[in-house]
């Protein structure tokens, strides 16, 4: 056993965990934050996909360990109280969800992509930077259209903080 010391979604905890504990087990098993989905355990699908550092990580891949001393959010620390994350509000207002079961997983990722790209984000770099988040109701084409109109919001976002 050993105590992983680690900030999530702003706050401190210590938790203590065998040392084969992955990422993904520590917060949903040990903090109850199922929000993080597991689809696959194999690092293929995404829906596991968390923030560590400000990057997207897949926290089926990492050991809890890996993750002390790190400031980590998960997709329920992205929104403002009852206000949605901008990434939040254009997968709503766009149906980038069918069933929901990646969509923590895209959300977080996208949030990461449009986060290092900016205002030079396209169609074609959307849909190649989210090969890693897997769709199993097979429906990418609003959840690009989501992360296209997300840029836009993050960006006024920002401007308006
Ligand atoms: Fe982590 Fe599928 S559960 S990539």
């Amino acid at each position: 056993m050993s105590t992983v010391k680690l900030t999530v979604n702003g706050k401190a905890v210590a938790v203590d965990v065998e040392d084969r504990t992955l990422l993904v087990q520590l917060l949903r098993d040990h903090l109850n934050l199922t929000g993080t989905h597991v689809g696959c355990d194999t690092s293929q699908c995404g829906a596991c996909v968390v923030h560590m550092d400000g990057r997207a990580v897949k926290s089926c891949t990492m050991l809890a360990g890996q993750a002390d001393g790190a400031n980590v959010t998960t997709i329920e620390g992205i929104a403002k109280g009852e206000e949605l994350h901008p990434m939040q509000a254009a997968f709503r207002d766009n149906h980038g969800l069918q069933c929901g079961y990646c969509t923590p997983g895209m959300i977080m990722s996208a949030i990461d992509i449009v986060q290092r790209h900016g205002g030079q984000l396209d169609e074609a770099t959307v849909r190649h930077e989210l090969e890693g988040n897997i769709c199993r109701c097979t429906g990418y084409h609003n959840i690009v259209k989501a992360v296209l109109d997300a840029a836009g919001r993050m960006k006024v976002a920002q401007a308006a903080e």
